[in-house]
């Protein structure tokens, strides 16, 4: 009796083993990290009825990670630009990122297989982007040359960032969406790929108004990641604000209002 459960339990073990291979259950990889962040980079498999023989890590194909059971330790990492692994976070399940860079954003990839027999092995992937927040607010600023007789241009200018960030400029609170008003500019690149963007407005003259710059730095519109939209966590935004008090005729009279203040402040500083 004793044996043929046994023999039974040895039988439902064989089947098991060959019903149920090594699968990828889920390869978690953080859509989007914040530069000098750490990122966990999660690998569930279910080694059905297999010895694991390794864990292997790539970002864009290239191996940064790999964990065998077999060694000791077990844990390796690979130099990679951008790649400074935790080895002491690090397992055959979870591998852990010191303070990711802009050079850190790629495709990872986990790959697990299986010892002998079956050497069956399996992989999934997802991407990282990482997200550099501007240090600086907008600026803007004025050019009297531009715009002709009845406008004033200013021109609104983005920190650093990556990605670019997008302007929008408001008039006494609303959005300006004319085209015809608006000048946008290509954007220019800087060091460590963070790049800065420009839009140039051009206000009528003759009012006075309220300008306001925005500059939105949100991944969340690359590919429409579902994982981000909705995240308000890495939606960023900074304004920069600007009264405007401009004659109809030139200079604009709120170069004369400046002026008159400082002429003001001068006398002051004499007078004491
Ligand atoms: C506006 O700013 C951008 C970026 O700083 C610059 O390239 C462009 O020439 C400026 N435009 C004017 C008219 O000053």
């Amino acid at each position: 009796m004793k044996f043929r459960m046994i023999v039974l339990f040895l039988m439902f073990n064989l089947l098991i083993k060959e019903s149920i291979p090594l699968r990828i259950l889920r390869v978690s990889v953080p859509a989007y990290r914040m530069r000098g962040q750490p990122a966990q980079l999660q690998c569930d498999y279910e080694l059905g009825g297999d010895g694991l023989y390794s864990v292997k890590w790539y970002r864009d194909d290239e191996e940064f990670y790999r964990y065998l059971p077999k060694y000791n330790p077990p844990s390796h990492a690979y130099k990679l630009e951008g790649v400074k692994v935790d080895l002491s976070k690090s397992d055959d399940r979870r591998v852990v990122l010191q303070q990711v860079t802009l050079r850190s954003s790629g495709v990872y990839r986990c790959e697990v297989s299986a010892e002998a027999p079956s050497f069956a092995s399996a992989a999934g992937e997802g991407r990282m982007e990482v997200v550099y927040l501007p240090r600086e607010g907008p600026r803007i600023t004025g050019n009297q040359q531009e715009g002709g007789g009845d406008h004033l241009f200013l021109n609104c200018t983005s920190g650093r960032s990556y990605p670019a960030a997008v302007l929008s400029w408001d008039i006494d609170g609303e959005k300006v969406t004319n085209p015809d008003l608006l000048v946008p500019y290509g954007a220019t690149a800087h060091a460590h790929g963070l790049v800065s963007v420009a839009l140039g407005l051009l206000v009528p003259r003759g009012r006075s108004m309220q300008v306001r710059c925005t500059a939105r730095v949100a991944p969340a519109w690359r590919e429409g990641s579902e994982a981000v939209v909705g995240h308000g966590l890495l939606a960023h935004s900074k304004e920069a604000m600007l009264l405007v008090r401009s004659g109809s005729e030139r200079p604009p009279a709120s170069v004369i209002l400046l002026a008159g203040s400082v002429l003001l402040l001068l006398l002051r500083t004499f007078q004491t």
